[in-house]
Formats: C-alpha cells, sequence, structure tokens
C-alpha cells in the first residue's frame, strides 16, 4: 500500500536523521571536551585534589573548570566513599546551565547522575552525585546538616565574583573541613582552644537537643576536599586565607583581542551599542557578538531596537538573530543562546553580567561593553539597600574583552574613552563590603556563629554594617538584647526568605491571615508581575484598573494572584493541567500580566507553603478582612514606614530619607498620609515601591518599642 510505504520511508528517514544526529552531536562533544586546555592536565589536576585537601585553581574562563573537572573527579574515584560532589556558583543561569551542559556531555537525563538545585527548585534525585548549586544554597543546607556530611567534595566555584554567599561559604567550609577531619581523629567535642569558628560549629552541635550531638560522637566523617575555583590570576589572597594552601594554574588558549574606544564619551549607552552592533554586523568578518547590557529591561529594548532597525535593511543583510540571557530567563530558553548560529547568520547575544565569567558562549569574536553594571549597594547610614547602576572595574572590563579571544582574533569595543578605562578602579569591592547584612548574620547565628564580628571572614565587614543589621534584627525580634538568637529568629532563620518576609509570615499566623500573607510574600520575591509594553501603556493601566486596590500595592498584588488561580482552577476543572497551563498563559496576556514572573510567584508560594507547615505555622485566611490584613503588614513592615510631608513626598520615619511614590504603585495618586513599603529604588529620585496604605496609631500600637504618639 502506497501510503503504508510512504508512512514508513518517511519514520525511517526520521529515525535515521535522529540517530545520525545523536551521534554526530555526541561525537562533536567529545571532540570538544578533548580540546579544551584543562584536558591536557586532567591527571596532573586529579593528582592536586588527592594530594591536597584544600586546592585552589585558577584558570582563564573557558578553559573547562566548571564542567570538566566534576567529571574528572567524579571518574577518578572521588565518589566512592558515597558521597557526592558539590560546585558551587554565584548565579542561578549558571548553576542551569552547566548542569544542563554536564548531563548532556555524560549522555544522561538531567537530575539522576548530575543535576542542580537553587531556591525553590531542587532538579537532583538520589542518585545524583554531581550538583551544581547556588552558593546561597548551600549555605542554606548547612543549616540542616552542619557538616555538609553528603559532599566529599565541595568546589566553590567563581571564587573571583566575591559574593557575599561566596565570602561566608568560605569561612564556613573552612570550619566544616576542620570539624570533619577532627571528627576522624575522634576529638570531636574536646577540644575548646579551637578557634572562634570551628568552635562555634562544635557548640552548636553541643546545643542541639535533636540526636546530631550523639551521631556526630560516634560517627566519623570522612575528610571533606576543598577546591576554589577563580578566574582571576590573583590565587594569593584565598592561598593566604587557607593558610598557604597550593594553587595551580590552567593555562588557558588566548587569542589576541584588539580594543577600541570612543573618541568622545557616549551619553546614550543603549544607542551607541546599537550603532556598533550594526557597524560590526555590517563591516566585519564573520563572528558572533556579545554585548554586554545591565538587565532584563535594557537587554529587552536593545532586543526590540535591534529587530526594528533589521526591517529597515535589504534583505541580504537582515541575517542576524538576537539571543538574550539573564538571570530570570526561563531556563528552555538559557541553553538556546548556546546553538550554534544556522550557516550565514551572526549571533547577537545580549547578556548581562553573567557572560562575563561564569558562562562561556562558544563563537563570539566581537565584544560591545558599554562599561556598566548593575550592582548592590547599601548605605549603612540611611540602611538602604539598593541595585543601581555603576562603572565596571579593570578586571572586569579585561575579563569582557578576554571573551572576543576564545576561538580566534577578536575585537572588543568599550563605548568609552580611553583616559576612562584608566580611571576606573582596578577590582571590584566584594560585596560583602556594600550590602546589607541582616541575612547573613541571621543565619550564621543560626549555624551557631554568634560572634559575627570576628567570624574569620576572608574579608571583613565594616562594623557598622554588622551593627546596623544586628539592630534591625533586634527590632524584628529575631535577636534578644544580649545579641543571642530568639525562637523567632531560629524559625525565621529556617525560611528561604529575607528576614523582613520570614518575619511578616510569623506575625500573620498570629494574625489568622497567613493564607494571604503567604501571597503577597511570593508576589513580592518575584520581579515585575506587570508587564507593561511601551506601545500598550494605555492598555495596560486598564487592565492593571481590574485587579487594583485602593488599599494599596500588597492587597493588588493579592487580587491578581486570587484572579489567576481562580482562572486556573476552573480551567482545570475542564481541560488538562497542561491546557490549563496554557490557557493561564493566555489569560496573563490578555491581562497585561507577566506570565513567567506569575509562574515563579506559584512555585514559590507552593514552596513557602511546604516550609510554614512543616514549621507547625497554622495557615488560616482573613478572608475579607483587609483591614485586619493590613494591620499584619504595619506590624511586619514597621522598619520601612513613611509619613506624608506637607510638599507631597514621604519621610521614612526610621531614616529620616525622602522619598517618592514610584509611579507604578496604585497609591500614586491616593498619596495616603502614612504608608509601609518593601522596596526602596534609587534612579533620578529615591523611589518607595510596593506601597499600602496604613494607619500611624497602628505603628505605635503593634511596634511600641520604636513608635509612640506623635503631639
Ligand atoms: O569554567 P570555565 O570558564 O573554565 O569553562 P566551562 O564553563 O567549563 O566551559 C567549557 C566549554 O564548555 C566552553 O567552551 C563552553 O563554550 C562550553 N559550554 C557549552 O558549550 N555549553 C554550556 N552550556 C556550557 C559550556
Ligand atoms: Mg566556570
Amino acid at each position: 500500500m502506497p501510503s503504508m510505504a510512504a508512512n514508513n520511508f518517511s519514520r525511517n528517514t526520521h529515525q535515521n536523521q535522529t540517530k545520525g544526529d545523536f551521534v554526530s552531536r555526541k561525537q562533536k562533544i567529545e571532540q570538544q571536551r578533548k580540546n579544551l586546555p584543562i584536558a591536557a592536565v586532567e591527571r596532573r589536576l586529579v593528582e592536586e585534589v588527592r594530594n591536597n585537601d584544600t586546592l585552589i585553581i585558577v584558570g582563564e574562563t573557558g578553559s573547562g573548570k566548571t564542567t570538566q573537572l566534576p567529571q574528572y573527579l567524579f571518574k577518578w574515584g572521588f565518589c566512592r566513599d558515597g558521597g557526592i560532589i558539590g560546585i558551587t556558583q554565584p548565579r542561578r543561569v549558571a548553576a542551569i546551565t552547566v548542569a544542563k551542559r554536564v548531563a548532556e556531555e555524560c549522555g544522561i537525563p538531567l537530575g539522576q547522575k548530575v543535576g542542580y538545585a537553587i531556591r525553590f527548585e531542587d532538579v537532583t534525585s538520589g542518585q545524583t552525585k554531581i550538583k551544581y548549586m547556588t552558593d546561597g544554597l548551600l549555605l542554606r543546607e548547612a543549616l540542616l546538616d552542619p557538616y555538609l556530611s553528603k559532599y566529599s567534595v565541595i568546589i566553590v566555584d567563581e571564587a573571583h565574583e566575591r559574593t557575599i554567599h561566596t565570602d561566608v561559604l568560605l569561612g564556613l567550609l573552612k570550619n566544616v573541613q576542620k570539624a570533619r577531619s577532627k571528627s576522624i581523629n575522634g576529638v570531636v567535642n574536646t577540644d575548646h582552644n579551637n578557634s572562634n569558628n570551628g568552635h562555634a560549629l562544635e557548640e552548636r552541635i553541643d546545643n542541639q537537643n535533636d540526636g546530631i550531638l550523639k551521631s556526630c560522637q560516634v560517627k566519623k566523617y570522612n575528610p571533606l576536599k576543598l577546591i576554589i575555583m577563580s578566574a582571576s590570576l590573583d590565587a594569593r589572597v584565598f592561598s593566604e586565607y587557607f593558610g598557604g594552601a597550593k594553587a595551580v594554574h590552567v593555562q588557558g588558549r588566548q587569542f589576541p583581542v584588539d580594543i577600541f574606544y570612543t573618541h568622545k564619551p557616549e551619553t546614550d549607552c543603549i544607542d551607541a551599542a546599537l550603532i556598533t552592533i550594526f557597524q560590526i554586523h555590517l563591516e566585519e568578518g564573520p563572528g558572533d557578538v556579545l554585548v554586554f547590557l545591565t538587565g532584563q529591561e535594557e537587554i529587552e529594548s536593545v532586543e526590540r531596537l535591534i529587530h526594528e532597525r533589521l526591517r529597515q535593511l535589504p534583505e541580504c543583510s537582515r541575517k542576524l538573530l538576537t539571543f538574550p540571557i539573564f538571570s530570570s530567563l526561563p531556563s528552555e530558553k538559557q541553553m538556546r543562546v548556546f546553538m550554534p548560529s544556522p550557516a550565514g547568520h551572526r549571533k547577537v547575544i545580549l547578556a548581562t553580567n553573567i557572560a562575563e565569567t561564569s558562562v562561556t558562549i562558544p563563537g563570539i569574536r566581537y565584544v560591545v561593553d558599554p562599561g556598566l553594571v548593575k550592582a548592590r549597594t547599601y548605605d549603612p547610614k540611611m540602611g538602604v539597600d539598593s541595585l543601581i547602576i555603576v562603572t565596571t572595574s579593570k578586571a572586569q572590563a579585561l575579563q569582557r574583552s578576554g571573551r572576543a579571544g576564545r576561538d580566534g582574533p577578536g575585537k572588543c569595543y568599550r563605548l568609552y574613552q580611553e583616559s576612562f578605562f584608566e580611571k576606573l578602579t582596578d577590582s571590584t569591592l566584594p560585596e560583602i563590603k556594600r550590602c546589607d547584612l541582616s541575612n547573613v548574620v541571621l543565619q550564621l547565628k543560626a549555624l551557631g556563629i554568634d560572634d559575627v564580628i570576628n567570624f574569620d571572614f576572608i574579608e571583613k565587614p565594616d562594623r557598622t554594617a554588622v551593627v546596623n543589621s544586628l539592630w534591625s534584627l533586634y527590632l524584628l525580634g529575631a535577636v534578644t538584647e544580649d545579641n543571642k538568637l530568639s525562637d523567632v529568629g531560629r524559625q525565621m532563620a529556617r525560611l528561604p526568605l529575607d528576614p523582613v518576609y520570614s518575619k511578616a509570615l510569623i506575625v500573620a499566623s498570629q494574625f489568622g491571615c497567613l493564607k494571604e500573607m503567604l501571597i503577597c510574600v511570593a508576589m513580592l520575591s518575584v520581579e515585575s508581575i506587570f508587564y507593561a509594553p511601551r506601545e500598550k501603556l494605555e492598555e495596560s493601566r486598564n487592565a492593571l484598573k481590574s485587579f487594583a486596590s485602593p488599599e494599596g500595592d500588597h492587597l493588588t498584588l493579592l487580587n491578581v494572584y486570587r484572579a489567576a488561580d481562580e482562572f486556573f482552577q476552573k480551567s482545570k476543572m475542564v481541560h488538562s493541567e497542561e491546557k490549563a497551563e496554557k490557557n493561564l498563559r493566555k489569560w496573563c496576556k490578555d491581562n497585561y500580566i507577566n506570565s513567567r514572573s506569575l509562574k515563579h510567584a506559584r512555585d514559590i508560594h507552593s514552596q513557602i507553603v511546604r516550609n510554614v507547615e512543616q514549621m507547625g505555622l497554622r495557615v488560616t485566611s482573613c478572608e475579607d478582612d483587609t483591614l485586619l490584613l493590613r494591620r499584619c503588614l504595619a506590624a511586619s513592615f514597621f522598619l520601612k514606614a513613611a509619613m506624608k510631608q506637607p510638599d507631597g513626598a514621604y519621610r521614612v520615619t526610621l531614616s529620616g530619607l525622602i522619598v517618592q511614590i514610584h509611579p507604578s504603585s496604585v497609591l500614586f495618586r491616593a498619596k495616603p498620609e502614612c504608608i509601609v513599603f518593601n522596596e526602596l529604588v534609587h534612579t533620578n529620585h529615591s523611589y518607595v515601591r510596593n506601597v499600602s496604605r496604613i494607619d500611624y496609631l497602628w505603628l505605635v500600637e503593634l511596634a511600641p518599642h520604636l513608635y509612640a504618639v506623635q503631639d
């Protein structure tokens, strides 16, 4: 029968093709792996790890450290004691994309031998031997398992980034390593002449009545191998910190990169970037382009503008494809940037700082660097933590230009003048020196490290910053007057949230509105729920009106979540789960809601519901008693309250800072007398976002340690 034959024929071809593709892709990957600079020193590296309990590996970006070393260690038996290999990354995207790549290199599905875990998402199983994760996640694991007993090897990757979590982790791992080797020598809990930190770990174990003490007296832990990996050539600081630990260098392969500067300062860096991208596209030879931008918004607008300009070009010049990469990009889209561009096409990768060292994308010959980066800063006097755009350091500029020279000679276009480069700082200030420490201080305390100021940090945070965070933790009731962790503080540390949000959940369980607060906190934990494209501003504003509450943004967010959930549940009654999800995405689009953010909020919600249930908190609802919910917001967010001033601006009660309500807030025009808010952003003004209307007297009643009746 002809139709059968046709069917068979097409199926066979398909099978052959798949098999063919599979084999060639597998061979290609094998070839790529063999060609990586690190492959030439595999045996030597493995020997070094065997001979040194702590090893520092410095290697140029793209040499294969992150993807290959864990595989080598697995192959050479470092998991034979039943433990696993953990690799920490400062960024979620790096943890996810690298885990996917390594699973593919091993030819196995993700989540089996190779997996990843980030906050609110765990793709590992009992079989997982190579686990990529964020540095923050490993810190959380230490709360539940102070010896990190399931790990045989821990690799702290991208240590040069010096994120606050990396810095704390280094101190903690130093203790864990010490404590584990002592457990082998049978001296747990006896040696009290130890340093402050090793001591603290032992005391914590002493203080626990949950059996860890008993188990550790009989249990001997395997020694922990610690590997610190860094892209910066200066290994000294890590080596010194780890008592003169050995450092080895992996030689990279770097082709020369020509650097170009602008003749005059650029005022509009987006426009300058666009012009440069098109200049490269139209005038330069083959090779992909990597553009460093500051965040999702900037990336999305550059992407839109590229497509607009492409439409004006003749057909033959339109072979330019754009690929964004930033941390909140859905993971199925993240991997697209690694695909080779189709023949005759040029790829433009629009990336945040993530492509500087964490993620290596093959095929880049041109780098466009506006010299800016979004960074966290903290003003200890004002107690304000914010994300602002700052200039890069020289070290960052060099890393960025280096990305153009991995596959052949490259070019880097710095969108500033050469004299400007000379003025940049040599390297970036570690994050611990420039952010709010409350979360870290709370975690350290929960780990039994009470004397945070004297903790053996690789670089000490400013004393004022530590004192301020202790003060706000004290005001939140997380630490007692004598600086000890309170019961509430212990509960707060168990939640994977900022201390204020953890506190809000605990307060809400007492107020009887935990159900609502769980939603608020989940919605507050994601970026931009509302989607307002520039060309449809009016429509999106109208859509928002149907959810808006005159009482503030918190209740508005609650309305959105409830409406979405109601829609989803109804849809699920008549359709499959998959179809209902699809319908929900359509609903989001129609209502100008960012479906990705909403999905993220729903995931966070289910995780924190599990968390509070495990903690034994009562999840009750206040139904429609919005007054009660707002009183609960006041009782939770009293550290961030502000009063209206005669000129319509607001004065933050604790810091005296003058702020405005952000135009995106539903209270932007209403301007109530007294508000609580969650976020402070600085652009040309200081704005507060996520704002709710409250009564000042509630603050007096609910936070009497801070507020008194005004005359
Ligand atoms: O860690 P390091 O910077 O030394 O290199 P790596 O991240 O292990 O990358 C080694 C190679 O794997 C690079 O050539 C990357 O382009 C490639 N890679 C990839 O093709 N796809 C990924 N998802 C991750 C890495
Ligand atoms: Mg790496």
